[in-house]
């Protein structure tokens, strides 16, 4: 039972300018804080939260969202558990501190037990985004053993009929060899696996993945179908599908934002133009859309049918910010407008769709949509939101004082 509280006029006459006062002091710490400060915070209050859930909860891992306004942590074997680890050492590189290293190293260890785990396509999500990030910036042996494992992983999962590496094993009544926008994502590792180990494999694994989505994933106007699902006796599309768009015709906010990412990526590695020019088409896509709102933060699905009063999808925003970066840096003269785009972008976020100091359990932004078809993660914080956030915040850095990204 929750028992009635009365308050008499005289004492809220008291207490409402102290609550005023209170805000505002908040308020302005908030403005004072450049993003990494708040970031740091926030992250902060992260660790706090992270440990009561932990001791009822060993086995969870790392933080991903909130359900109920409860923190929603993890297994090492969720697609997301890699991007808390790597919040961390984004942390490390912007700050330099030992504190971020020795966290990020601490959230970085558990994952370990993924590395050679063959029933999913997310290594290169859990792996790149921790291990990864730690071994660029520490040269940590281990890691990079670890890491190599768990690449062999994810190449076991390519199909030579098909020429891509399958996603999903799950919804096998749906799909035979599922195949979404997303594993883009995953082509970094791959690529990466390759320049330290000098086995071709994993880079011709990656750039025939590359192809495949190139030929099948996209539509006349550029947009993506998020999962194509593949004859594994014959190599053909069998299906266009989405799971988590609006409907298997719509574009998918988040499903853009990875191809885009995925397009500029590959061209980094391959530097084949036709992947720079897709990912071009995907960016012009996105900025000339109808559906596209002013502060170009996307809503969740730019078919959504309930726009202007759909929920928007931060994430996407930030995967979008991060990508435009990087591809202002490989074109010239007008083309330069994307970066003013994702800095644009990148000061809404922080404006418009951070939570509030010391709010959301410790996570940098809100306003993300997961998965709204399954009625979950619908407008609020995504720990790889914060992610690529953070990453963008670290390109925008980088193209400001050197005027190039840093790659490793
Ligand atoms: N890779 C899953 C998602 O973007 O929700």
């Amino acid at each position: 039972m929750f028992r009635k509280v009365y308050f008499s006029s005289k004492t809220l006459l008291y207490w409402i300018p102290v609550i005023f006062v209170v805000s505002l002091s908040c308020k302005s710490e908030e403005v004072k804080l450049d993003e990494i400060a708040f970031a740091g915070k926030q992250l902060t209050t992260a660790f706090q939260e992270i440990e009561q859930v932990r001791h009822n909860f060993p086995e969870l891992v790392s933080p991903r969202s909130l359900r109920s306004d409860t923190l929603f942590m993890v297994k090492a074997r969720d697609w997301t558990s890699g991007f808390f680890p790597g919040n961390l050492w984004w942390m490390y590189e912007a700050t330099g501190e030992d504190f971020w290293k020795a966290k990020a190293m601490e959230f970085t260890a558990p994952l370990e037990v993924m590395k050679d785990f063959k029933g999913t396509h997310d290594l290169g999500f859990i792996f790149y985004c921790s291990f990864g990030k730690g071994y660029q910036l520490t040269g940590n042996e281990h890691y990079k053993a670890v890491m190599l494992e768990a690449a062999d992983a994810l190449i076991s999962r390519y199909n030579e009929k098909v020429k891509a590496i399958r996603s999903w094993d799950h919804n096998t009544d749906k799909w035979q060899f599922p195949v979404i926008i997303d594993n883009m994502m995953n082509l970094e590792f791959l690529f990466w696996a390759t320049k330290v180990t000098g086995d071709s494999t994993y880079y011709n694994i990656a750039d025939t993945h590359a192809e495949t989505t190139l030929a099948n994933h996209f539509r006349d106007d550029f947009s993506s179908y998020h999962v194509i699902d593949y004859d594994t006796l014959t190599g053909e599309v069998k299906k266009k599908n989405t799971h988590q768009g609006y409907s298997h015709e719509s574009s998918w906010s988040r499903g853009q934002a990875w191809g885009l990412y995925g397009f500029v990526m590959c061209y980094r590695e391959t530097g084949k133009e036709k992947y720079l020019e897709m990912a071009e088409k995907i960016a012009n896509l996105m900025l000339e859309h109808p559906n596209m709102p002013d502060d170009l933060i996307p809503y969740w699905d730019y078919d959504a049918p309930d726009i202007p009063n759909a929920p928007r999808d931060a994430s996407a925003a930030a995967i979008m910010a991060s990508a435009m970066f990087e591809l202002s840096s490989y074109l010239s003269g007008d083309d330069l407008s994307y970066s003013q785009v994702a800095d644009k972008v990148l000061d809404n976020l922080t404006s418009k769709y951070r939570s509030r100091l010391g709010e959301n359990k410790g996570f940098i932004l809100d306003h993300s949509t997961g998965h709204l078809p399954g009625k979950h993660e619908v407008d609020v914080p995504l720990v790889y939101a914060d992610y690529y956030y953070l990453e963008a915040l670290q390109r925008r850095k980088e193209l400001k004082f050197t005027s190039e990204l840093k790659f490793y």
